[in-house]
């Protein structure tokens, strides 16, 4: 039975991740910026978490950790995506897709890490994208954030090679079924 820190479980690849998890008998702390969104059920644990603000990924992380004791893997799973044209994209709306898609999710890293290290085990799955490397057009800013995600993973891979701690990108996931 693992336990799992799971963003974006109110709906789509998130959701189906937690219903996966919890068909085996592994318990999720699964998050949205909505509790009502997130399922009712046995060893699901629901956690609000707003990756557009610091404070409130830093304070999910802590009390959802504090709920848990430890957390055997952090998926990295939500995320958004802004369409249009680039020319039209302000500066205000490049940061949020920024803050949401990697400050975020390396903000999410780092607290996972400190907690896996110390443990000398752990894994982090990051879901980026193939729009990271062929890029979708009206979508500059989700593009390029999602290539900064997926170079910035297998870092922490090397990072940690020598202990158990791993940081794979979404091709892994199969390793939880
Ligand atoms: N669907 C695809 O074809 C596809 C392809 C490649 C990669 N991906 C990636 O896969 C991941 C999941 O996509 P999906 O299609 O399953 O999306 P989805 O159905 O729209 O679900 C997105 C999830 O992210 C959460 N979320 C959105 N903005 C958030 C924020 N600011 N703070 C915290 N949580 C937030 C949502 O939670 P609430 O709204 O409840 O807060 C929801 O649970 C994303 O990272 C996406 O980029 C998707």
């Amino acid at each position: 039975m693992k336990r799992v820190f799971l963003t974006g479980a109110s709906s789509g690849i998130g959701r189906a991740i937690a219903d996966a998890l919890l068909a085996r008998g592994d318990e999720v702390w699964g998050t949205s910026r909505n509790l009502e969104r997130l399922p009712k059920v046995p060893q699901f644990h629901p956690v609000c978490l707003d990756l557009d603000d610091p404070n409130s990924v830093e304070e999910a992380f802590n009390a959802a950790l504090a709920d848990a004791g430890h957390f055997d893997v952090l998926i990295n799973n939500a995320g958004s995506g802004q369409f249009g044209p680039t020319e039209n994209l302000s500066e205000k709306e490049i940061a949020t897709q920024f803050q949401i898609l990697v400050f975020g999710q390396m903000q999410l890293m780092r607290l996972a890490l400190r907690m896996m290290q110390a443990r000398g085990e752990g894994l982090i799955i990051n879901v980026t994208s193939l729009a990271g490397r062929l890029p979708v057009p009206f979508m500059a800013a989700y593009n390029a954030a999602k290539a900064a995600m997926a170079s910035f993973t297998p870092i922490g891979a090397a990072r940690f090679a020598s202990s158990h701690c791993r940081s794979p990108t979404r091709r892994y996931l199969h390793r939880l079924q």
